[in-house]
């Protein structure tokens, strides 16, 4: 099929929910991209923090193909090996130590709240204004953007939004009857929004002052791209329940909640499921990313890459305001609208993402080399600079 044909069937038959760009792409090799005419891109979008290996690795693909070939999804009604060996991987890499497992980062979300309020007996949940949680009814309760929750009122009782970064409207907000604070180390989709110093540290103390739960939503900083396999370990405190996704399994679809026992022990027979959650096919794909992950240090690779990401982006002389960010979790803000740097970014064969309308948002995969970001770089400034 043609590019053009796909484009007009997805206009036909697919809910038109995404604003897309138009180019059809067909396969990937590290941190580049194939369009259906066979044109190369540099992938600084990653598949929105999934691809976190980069894009056709044949390691992987072997290990979830021989996975495929043994058994897809015997489900939760029996045991498995690769699931219990991720949990306790993930469980070690937390130093937390349960996981319930799911198949997208709302779902992570929508198991950390019911367990939040099913273990403290307690609804109130604090969450943050432009935080993003997903958009599943619970989760879209958490997200704090009224644009994408206004058309779909009422959501769950019991949520409030406050400033993001700031311990004092927390402190002001919190009470006994809080069963948790659900937070982003860094907001993603609000456009790489950094808190202030410590501000980890203020949440936890506010929740240990209160009986509540911290909850950190690491779906889009977890997995090694912020520079830690966690972020929260920059901040040296452990929240009570963390969820993961994104990058967990190499673009296979799953979602992670991991908890202290003390608290997963609040989940009962029933209390939740899925019926794919933590098959053997995502489960093997999350093992063998982390394993990758860790054994060719990709995420010292993501602290070194991205300090030096950062350091060049600050050369581009024309348009950026500001430029934000940990890791090869990245954000520059321009001074207006960036819509048309995205465009014509593309048009050079370079993809970037773009978020809260003025923010060029970076999400490499972790294996991204100098050499790419350079290149990437002598694009950005080009259509930077023809722009203003
Ligand atoms: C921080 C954060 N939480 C939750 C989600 C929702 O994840 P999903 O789209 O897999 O449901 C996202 C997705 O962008 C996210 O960035």
């Amino acid at each position: 099929m043609d590019a053009e044909k796909i484009m007009t069937l997805e206009k036909e038959h697919i809910m038109q929910t995404y604003s897309r760009q138009s180019i059809v792409l067909e396969r990937g090799n590290g941190c580049y991209v194939f369009d259906k005419g066979g044109k190369k891109y540099i992938d600084l979008v990653g598949g929105l923090a999934t691809c976190i290996l980069g894009h056709g690795n044949r390691q992987f693909a072997e290990a979830v193909k021989k996975q495929i070939e043994k058994i897809t999804n015997p489900t939760n009604l029996y045991y498995t090996e690769e699931q219990v060996k991720l949990a306790e991987k993930l469980a070690g890499l937390s130093g937390l130590d349960k996981c319930f497992f799911s198949n997208s980062g709302a779902e992570s979300i929508e198991a950390a709240i019911k367990l939040a309020r099913k273990h403290t007996k307690k609804t109130g949940i604090i969450a943050t204004k432009e935080g993003f949680h997903g958009r599943t009814f619970g989760s879209l309760s958490a997200t704090g953007k009224e644009k994408i929750k206004s058309p779909f009122m009422p959501l769950l009782p019991g949520f409030e939004h406050v400033e993001y970064g700031n311990p004092d409207a927390i402190n002001n907000t919190i009470t006994k009857d809080t069963a948790a604070i659900i937070v982003e180390p860094i907001q993603g989709e609000a456009g790489i929004v950094m808190p202030c110093k410590d501000y980890l540290k203020h949440v936890r103390e506010a929740c240990n002052m209160h009986g509540a739960l911290m909850i950190l939503d690491e779906i889009q900083t977890g997995c090694g791209r912020t520079g830690k396999f966690f972020a929260y370990e920059h901040d040296k405190i452990k929240p009570d329940i963390v969820t993961l996704a994104k990058g967990l399994a190499n673009g296979i679809p799953i979602g992670a909640t991991i908890a202290k026992d003390e608290i997963a022990k609040s989940f009962g027979k029933g209390d939740h499921g899925s019926t794919f959650g933590g098959n053997p096919v995502a489960c093997c794909a999350a093992n063998f990313t982390v394993d990758y992950i860790l054994k060719k240090r990709l995420v010292k690779n993501a602290a070194i890459q991205g300090k030096y990401f950062m350091k060049k982006l600050a050369s581009v002389k024309s348009g950026p305001k500001e430029i934000r960010g940990k890791g090869l979790m990245i954000g520059m803000e321009m001074e207006k609208d960036a819509g048309k740097i995205q465009k014509g970014c593309m048009d050079k064969r370079l993809l970037v993402n773009l978020t809260a309308e003025k923010v060029i948002r970076f999400l490499p995969p972790l294996t991204i080399s100098r050499k790419i970001i350079d290149d990437s770089l002598g694009i950005l400034r080009e259509v930077a600079e023809n722009e203003n």
